[in-house]
């Protein structure tokens, strides 16, 4: 079979390590790999080239992605659609394996609408593919989350500081309850949950009156979203406690470090179960779906969960970081 590969949205941890997995599959069973450079951009754009075992060589640990990417979705350019459909039939292409959040598998969605065959696998840190379990990228984006907030909590230990650090995560706070939970946060903003200034202050000042000298706030990028005020969710927050609370505050944004570096084990694993159930998915004619990796079982669910909307924290996740932090 030829089979069309491509990566598209924010690049993350693990992304190399599904690609590898993809194209080992493919070779073992006698199959050819045509990846495509930066997303759906490039499938529109014909920028496609076999890939082979010898360009999978040092993947499994790089981060980032071979194959490039970008924020493109093919419905949103004029004749885009049209050229992913002839760039499909002159590459005679059997299908797609599409790798990426939910903008680039909903534009799947649309072309797997017009009779494209395809199968999705889910990468993002901030986790919330509806119809997954677990994205590609998301566990080393906590660990790398929580060593930095670790780092930033000894600093406002050390000079009595109110220390709020901004994650990712722009609908859901998957990354900051994870890292929070990991690194021991004192606080949590999340776009789940609504934030009560005064209340957090005092539940903060409360702390610190019980002998605390320091707090560590954890701020999700996407938090706040009702509110209308300027600046960041991370600025916001910081802001409005330093006011309240009077305490020496100190603002960290993550930003894109969260998405860089290589994966971390679980990561690795997680791509490259992703990436040999993709290749069973095409095999079996499994199209129209979205492989769902968990642990020991890697199922596939229908495609069309995406357009569906994220994936929110569980409230039992939500439960245990309310039990762990003040608010
Ligand atoms: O969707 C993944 C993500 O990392 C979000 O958490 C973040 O808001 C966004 O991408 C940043 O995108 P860009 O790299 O295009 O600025």
């Amino acid at each position: 079979m030829r089979v069309g590969l491509l990566t598209g949205g924010g690049d993350c941890p693990g992304l190399n390590a599904a690609i590898r997995a993809i194209v080992l599959c493919a070779a073992n069973d006698g199959d050819e790999v045509i990846g495509f450079h930066h997303g759906w951009r490039g499938v529109a754009e014909g920028e496609g080239a076999t890939l082979t075992e010898a360009d999978t060589k040092g993947l499994l640990q790089t981060g980032g992605t071979i194959l490039r990417t970008a924020l493109y979705h093919p419905e949103k350019h004029e004749g885009g659609t049209e050229a992913v459909l002839a760039t499909f039939e002159r590459e005679r292409l059997d299908a797609f394996v599409v790798i990426g959040g939910d903008g680039t598998l909903g534009a799947a969605l649309k072309l797997m609408q017009l009779g494209v065959p395809l199968v999705g696998v889910a990468k993002t840190i901030d986790n919330d593919v509806l119809g997954t379990h677990r994205c590609i990228g998301f566990d080393t984006a906590v660990a790398t989350a929580a060593e930095a907030i670790d780092r930033v909590q000894t600093t406002g230990e050390s000079h009595d500081r109110l220390m709020v650090v901004e994650v990712m995560g722009r609908t859901s706070g998957w990354l900051a309850v994870c890292a929070g939970i990991a690194a021991g946060a004192n606080a949590l903003c999340l776009p789940e949950v609504p934030v009560d200034f005064d209340q957090l202050a005092k539940a903060i000042a409360q702390r610190h009156d019980a002998g605390s000298t320091s707090s560590v706030v954890v701020v999700a990028e996407g938090a706040l979203r009702d509110e209308t005020n300027d600046g960041s969710a991370g600025s916001r927050v910081a802001d409005a406690l330093a006011e309240r609370t009077g305490y020496e505050t100190r603002l960290t944004v993550l930003g894109h470090i969260q998405r860089g570096g290589p994966p971390i084990a679980s990561d690795r694993l997680l791509a490259s179960n992703c990436g040999v159930a993709a290749m069973q998915a095409v095999h079996s004619g499994a199209f129209a779906t979205l492989v769902d990796a968990g642990d020991t079982t890697t199922e596939l669910v229908p495609l069309s969960a995406v357009a569906l909307g994220p994936r929110p924290v569980p409230p039992a996740l939500l439960a245990v970081a309310s039990e762990l932090t003040v608010h």
